[in-house]
C-alpha cells in the first residue's frame, strides 16, 4: 500500500505525511515512486513472451519526475498535444519512444513533431491525414502513421470516458477504414506502419477488450490481404484500478486475450495505459479546516477542492479518504472544499473516523487524472506536488505562486 496509517500517523511509503504538510503545505499531490515502478513491473511481467511495449499516456500525469522515472524502467509515451509532446522530450523521451494520438491535432502541432521526430501519429479520421499529407509534403518528410479504429464496441464504464462506440468522435468507423485503405496510395507523404485501437478508460471488464482486439486483428488481416505491410499494433489504453469495490482487471487474463486475439499476427504490440500505472500511487493530502455538525450529516470542509480533484464532481467518481483516527463517526460524513458551488465535492456520505479542524487527511487514488486536470477557479493556486522514494520525498513542482497567477492579467489603459 503506497499510503496508510500507522500509529495515528498518515504515510506514504515510510515517509509522515505530517512532514510533508509541514514543509509544503496544503493540499499538496503526494506520490509514491515505489508503486509506479511496481505497477510497470507488474504489467510487463503479465506481458512477459509477448513483443510488447508500453507507451504511457501521459496525460494521466505529465510531471516530468514522473515520466523520468517511467522513460528509466522503459516506457515510451502516448502524447496528445505538443505541450505534452514538449515536456515527454524535455524528460528525456527518446523521439522513436512517442506516440502522438488525439482527435484533433493542429498543423503545427503536426509540423513540430515531425521536425523533431516521433515514432507515428495516431491518426483519426482522412481530414487529419490529409492535412498530416500536406505538413509532411511541405516539409519534403514521410509521415509515419496508424489508423485509429473505431470498433464500436462498448468498454462498460462512465459514458464519458468510453471511447469506442459507434456515436464517440474517436477512431474511424471501420467500413470508413476500408474505404480509406484503398486511398492510401493518393497520400504520398504518408507511411502506414499499424492500426490502433482505444476504447475508453477505467475499463475493469475484459470482455470488451476481447471484441475489440478480435475486429482490430481482423482488421488488420484485410490491410494485409490488400497488399498493405503493417509493422505494429496499438492495443491502446484503459486498464482500470480499485477505488473503492472494483476488481481490477487481472493482468493476466489481460496478457491471455492479446496472445490469443493479437499475437498470433507476429507483430510487435504497443500499449497505452495512463491511470493504471499512476492512480493508485498518488494521494491529495489536504488539512481539516472546519468540520460542520449538521443534524443529518456531518461535513468536512478541507483544503482541497473540486479544482484539485474534479473527478468527484465530473464523474461522481469514488475516492477514498484516510483520517488517521479510530473512532468513527456516527452520522454520515461528507468531504468537501472551499469553492463556492456544492457541487464541490471529494467523497459523499461517507462513515469517517472522528476529525478536528486542522487535522490531515488523504484523498487516495489522485495520481491519474488529478494535477493534471486542475485549475485556478475561485484564484486558487494549483498545490504542489511531491515524489516520495522511501524516507526521500522532493518537491516536483512548487506550489503556484498566488500574486504570480493573480499578475497575468491584463488591464487595457483606457479602462
Ligand atoms: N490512449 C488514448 C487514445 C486515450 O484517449 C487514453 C485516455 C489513454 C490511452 C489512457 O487511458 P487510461 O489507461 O488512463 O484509462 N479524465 C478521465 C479519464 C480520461 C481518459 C482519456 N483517454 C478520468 O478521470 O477518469
Amino acid at each position: 500500500m503506497a499510503f496508510y496509517i500507522h500509529d495515528s500517523e498518515l504515510y506514504c511509503e515510510d515517509t509522515p505525511l505530517a512532514e510533508i504538510a509541514q514543509v509544503y503545505g496544503t493540499p499538496t499531490y503526494v506520490y509514491s515512486a515505489g508503486h509506479m515502478s511496481q505497477r510497470y513491473q507488474g504489467l510487463t511481467n503479465a506481458l512477459s513472451g509477448l513483443e510488447a511495449t508500453i507507451y504511457y499516456a501521459i496525460k494521466a500525469n505529465s510531471n516530468q519526475a514522473i515520466l523520468t522515472l517511467l522513460n528509466k524502467l522503459g516506457a515510451g509515451a502516448d502524447v496528445v498535444s505538443i505541450g505534452e509532446y514538449r515536456r515527454a522530450r524535455r524528460a528525456g523521451m527518446a523521439p522513436n519512444k512517442l506516440i502522438f494520438a488525439g482527435v484533433g491535432k493542429t498543423r503545427d502541432e503536426m509540423a513540430e513533431a515531425l521536425k523533431g521526430g516521433l515514432l507515428q501519429f495516431n491518426v483519426e479520421s482522412v481530414d487529419e491525414l490529409s492535412a498530416l499529407n500536406d505538413v509532411a509534403g511541405a516539409m519534403g518528410l514521410i509521415a509515419p502513421v496508424a489508423l485509429r479504429l473505431n470498433p464500436d464496441v462498448d468498454a462498460k464504464t462512465h459514458a464519458k470516458i468510453t471511447t469506442g462506440k459507434a456515436e464517440n468522435k474517436f477512431g474511424i468507423p471501420l467500413d470508413a477504414a476500408g474505404e480509406l485503405r484503398a486511398r492510401l496510395d493518393t497520400f504520398a507523404h504518408i507511411s502506414l506502419e499499424g492500426l490502433a485501437v482505444h476504447i475508453g478508460s477505467q475499463i475493469t471488464d475484459l470482455n470488451p477488450y476481447r471484441a475489440a482486439y478480435q475486429k482490430l486483428a481482423e482488421t488488420v488481416r484485410e490491410f494485409q490481404a490488400a497488399g498493405h505491410e503493417i509493422r505494429r499494433i496499438d492495443a491502446g489504453g484503459g486498464l482500470g484500478v480499485t477505488y473503492s469495490n472494483e476488481i481490477e482487471p487481472d493482468l493476466n487474463a489481460y496478457a491471455q486475450i492479446l496472445r490469443e486475439t493479437l499475437a498470433p499476427l507476429g507483430l510487435p504490440l504497443m500499449l497505452e495505459p495512463g491511470r493504471y500505472l499512476v492512480a493508485r500511487a498518488g494521494g491529495l493530502l489536504t488539512r481539516a479546516i472546519y468540520v460542520k455538525e449538521g443534524q443529518k450529516k456531518r461535513f468536512i470542509i478541507a483544503d482541497a477542492a473540486m479544482n484539485d480533484l474534479i473527478r468527484p464532481s465530473l464523474y461522481e467518481a469514488h475516492h477514498g479518504v484516510l483520517i488517521p483516527h479510530g473512532q468513527r463517526h456516527s452520522l454520515p460524513t461528507d468531504v468537501v472544499g472551499p469553492v463556492c458551488e456544492s457541487g464541490d465535492i471529494l467523497a459523499v456520505g461517507r462513515q469517517l473516523p472522528i476529525i478536528d479542524a486542522g487535522d490531515l487527511m488523504v484523498i487516495e487514488g489522485a495520481g491519474a487524472y488529478a494535477a493534471v486536470m486542475g485549475s485556478t477557479y475561485n484564484t486558487r493556486p494549483l498545490p504542489a506536488e511531491v515524489l516520495v522514494r522511501g524516507h526521500q520525498f522532493d518537491l516536483i513542482r512548487p506550489r503556484q505562486d498566488l500574486d504570480a497567477l493573480i499578475a497575468q492579467d491584463r488591464v487595457p489603459g483606457d479602462l
